[in-house]
């Protein structure tokens, strides 16, 4: 399961404080799975790992299946947020560093619809013109315009190149069961189509099909992500001071409430540089309302202790990291032997990469704490799909729990909609 250590907030909080915001922890805890609190009908990932049957997870594969079928090389996901995140994240951590330089088997998965650059999209054409391709759109609204761009171009592509008949069994919709104009439109081309349940929002909802179709598309054993999920759902719903999600939401709270109001996610592992911007979306667009919230930032070190570190260490004292580690590499490589150790480094002959990377860690925390920055770590075995189910749901129920004691509703997010009200109006829609 998910660990969690604390003990570098030891000389940044007392125990008692500690205590009394384990306490309004277990309330929030309480509140959340009772079902009593602020955005309650979004609740539906509570459940979910436990309820989600073979028969979706076969639904998922089905599409893989088919497109293997078509020897299809290409797959182009598109979406936005919540819609986009989590398949990131995932398909991110579980690949080769180096797989858009390797060949493979499978389809590379590609993502777009998560921005508005027009030299991007243009070079997401010259890609898809060149490849075998086929697509999935996600949107739960079916109305956000990034994704709905993409889209016309993607599927514009596809019938020109493919013909309408062939193009339709090249594309596959995740959405809304009944609203939205992906949903009409999907329903009118007769694409294969998947459902996002109401209660369900985007940013809870990698382990949905809006995750599970793109990361099975990647190759990934979803299957083994939901089970990871299902071991955190019910560990995580022990209603004890010993929950490490529990542990988590009180200890960032009590943080926040001292003054720090920065939260760096970290990890020394760069296939999480995702996970990262996963988090900071699920809990920036989570906890961040009603003039209140913890401001989710990421690093990925060493790589940032080269640019961030200076001001982590020394700058303003706002700021709490939270490590996330991987304790088992699943690759194996020494640093050799140099008769001449022209470079010095023979000190470090016949030990593992990692044992520096270790080592690093260790020494970045004892500099950080030292130079006021509480540390919060994370840990999971190793990097895979069930570890990987197990993080996402963690961090959900983290963030439920987390968002109910700051006193916000961690399931809408009204303030993503003044930038699309004014760019809605710049462009000239109906209506604005
Ligand atoms: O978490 C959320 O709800 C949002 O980030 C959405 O996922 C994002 O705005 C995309 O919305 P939609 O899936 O409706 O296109």
């Amino acid at each position: 399961m998910v660990k969690v250590d604390l003990t570098g907030c030891d000389s940044f909080v007392k125990k008692e404080q500690f205590e009394e915001y384990v306490k309004k922890a277990l309330e929030a805890q309480k509140v959340l799975e009772e079902e009593t609190g602020a955005g309650n009908d979004f609740l539906g990932w509570q459940h979910l790992p436990s309820v989600i049957g073979k028969e979706q997870l076969d639904d998922c594969l089905s599409v893989v299946n088919c497109w293997v079928g078509k020897q299809i090389d290409l797959v182009v996901v598109i979406g936005i947020g919540g819609s986009y995140l989590g398949a990131k994240a995932a398909i991110e951590a579980l690949s080769h560093s180096f797989a858009n330089h390797l060949s493979s088997h499978g389809p590379k998965v590609v993502f777009a619809g998560e921005n508005l650059s027009e030299d991007y999209t243009a070079e997401l054409i010259d890609l898809v013109q060149l490849r075998n391709a086929a697509c999935v759109v996600i949107s739960k609204s079916g109305t956000t315009t990034e994704p709905a761009v993409a889209f016309r171009l993607v599927k514009n592509l596809l019938e020109e190149t493919y013909g309408k008949e062939e193009a339709r069994e090249r594309i596959v919709a995740i959405t809304d069961k009944a609203r939205g104009a992906l949903k009409s439109l999907s329903n009118q081309e007769g694409y294969k189509t998947f459902v996002i349940e109401d209660n369900i929002g985007g940013r809870f909802s990698v382990l949905t099909p809006v995750g599970l179709v793109p990361i099975a598309l990647a190759g990934f054993d979803i299957e083994a992500m939901v089970h990871g999920a299902q071991e955190a759902e019910l560990v995580l719903s022990e209603r004890s001071a010993a929950n490490p999600a529990v542990q988590y939401a009180a200890m960032r709270n009590l943080l926040y409430d001292g003054g720090r109001k920065i939260e760096l996610f970290a990890s020394f592992n760069p296939k999480l540089q995702y996970l990262g911007e996963w988090f900071k979306q699920l809990f920036g667009e989570s906890e961040g309302k009603d003039g209140k919230g913890i401001f989710p930032a990421s690093v990925i070190f060493t790589t940032d202790l080269h640019s961030m570190g200076q001001y982590i260490q020394d700058g303003l004292r706002i700021l709490f990291e939270t490590v996330v580690t991987v304790e088992n590499a699943q690759r194996s490589v020494t640093i050799p032997s140099d008769p001449q150790n022209l470079d010095g480094l023979n000190y470090l002959a016949g030990k593992h990469v990692e044992h520096c990377n270790r080592m690093a860690q260790l020494g970045t925390k004892m500099a950080h704490i030292d130079g006021g920055v509480p540390n919060l770590d994370i840990r999971i075995d190793k990097l895979d799909e069930y570890h990987l189910g197990q993080l996402f749901y963690f961090f959900e129920k983290v963030c439920g729990i987390s968002a109910y004691v700051l006193g916000v509703n961690p399931f809408n997010q009204p303030g993503v909609e003044a930038y699309k009200k004014n760019m809605f109006k710049l462009l000239e829609k109906p209506g604005y």
